[in-house]
């Protein structure tokens, strides 16, 4: 049943190229996005609400940027949990859309609740058929990632992503801010992920490697900027989750209000630099901490050599449009964390005080 893996984890971070291809394959026809959206007034959007825990809501941080980017909508991203007790204000012409993989999630169905009393239109990105939260909305798209049994989401959160790029870019199209040729060139750069996924994965020895040096570790950092924020919250949470290693995942500009304390010798710093026009930025924090004895680990594109000047170990992934670059950031990151986990003799599908799916809030 694992598929000639020791765990779940390692089976489902194996399957994210074809959930990343199955779900593309299920929206995108002859080059043509084909979504049921019917009814839904997307040019008159005024604000766009992601609402979701966990994982599901590192998804919906990374489709801020892609959103506003690609829609020019405004876009809030909302923790459920905090959501459904602010009393939030929302207008008819919002759109509010949950993410979760289960469908169940109790703060989740809440927020989607309260969103569909207040008569606000509602979308929901969901794994599980049928789910709760898929029953309920106005508009439902699904993952394709199959069922994901492991509690620390690999596989559903890769095809979360790649959802929410498509969603973007259809919305865009739908506004008329991107011409034919524009969608094209990003579909066509979507298809490219699974074999880049592929490429990445082929790498997994070298953090197995890596890994193996930093089982002891105390403090792991994370830091980014814009989507590369995005992915460096995730990949502290898997961290955390499954490895008991306490991490923390900063904007990399706010280190210096603050965290930069805690840096001292030998705490490894985790810089996720795939954004061309913020990288540099993130390079010089990391040497504001490599200087006060962080080790830095990089992840960063083919052809970025220059990052080896700061950094100690330098994961490289497949360039690729850098609004998609997330979704081969997070491969190393989610690598890192299953090693680790396995490195301590920890229990990586089933890790300790956690449910797959959180039905109580
Ligand atoms: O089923 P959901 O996507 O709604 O679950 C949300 C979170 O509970 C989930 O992403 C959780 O954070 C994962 N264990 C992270 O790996």
């Amino acid at each position: 049943e694992k598929g000639g893996y020791e765990h779940f984890m390692m089976k489902e971070i194996h399957e994210q190229p074809k959930a990343v291809e199955d779900t593309l394959n299920s929206i995108i026809k002859d080059n043509q996005i084909v979504l049921d959206l019917e009814g839904l007034d997307i040019s008159n959007l005024s604000q766009i609400h992601f609402v979701a825990c966990g994982s599901a809501w590192h998804v919906s941080m990374a489709c801020q940027y892609i959103f506003e980017d690609l829609t020019h909508i405004p876009v809030r991203v909302e923790l459920a949990s905090e959501f459904r007790y602010r009393n939030p204000l929302l207008s008819k012409k919002d759109l509010v859309i949950v993410i979760s993989q289960s469908g169940e999630t109790a703060d989740s169905l809440a927020a989607l609740r309260l969103a569909k009393e207040k008569g606000i239109p509602t979308l929901a990105i969901v794994n599980v058929l049928g789910s709760s939260i898929a029953r309920e909305a106005d508009y439902v798209l699904y993952t394709l990632a199959g069922p994901e049994i492991s509690v620390a989401t690999t596989k559903a959160y890769s095809a979360q992503l790649v959802l929410g790029y498509v969603l973007a870019i259809y919305f865009g199209k739908e506004k008329g801010l991107l011409e034919e040729e524009k969608v094209r060139y990003y579909l066509s750069e979507l298809n490219t992920l699974p074999k880049k996924i592929e490429r990445v994965l082929e790498d997994k020895e070298r953090l197995q490697w890596f890994a193996s040096k930093y089982s002891n570790a105390k403090d792991v950092f994370f830091i980014g900027r814009g989507i590369d924020y995005a992915i460096s919250l995730e990949g502290s949470l898997k961290l955390k989750e499954i490895s008991y290693i306490h991490s923390e995942a900063y904007a990399a500009g706010e280190l210096k209000h603050g965290a930069i304390s805690l840096i001292e010798d030998g705490t490894l710093l985790i810089g996720v630099c795939t954004q061309s026009q913020l990288y540099e930025k993130t390079i010089s924090n990391m040497v504001e901490c490599k200087s006060r004895g962080a080790y830095l680990m990089a992840v960063a594109p083919y052809g970025y050599y220059q990052i080896e000047d700061t950094a100690n170990f330098t994961t490289y992934i497949p360039r690729i449009d850098e609004h998609f670059i997330g979704s081969l950031a997070v491969i190393p990151l989610q690598l890192l964390a299953y090693y680790l986990s396995v490195s301590k003799g920890l229990d990586v599908d089933k890790p300790r005080n956690l449910a797959k799916s959180v039905t109580v809030e």
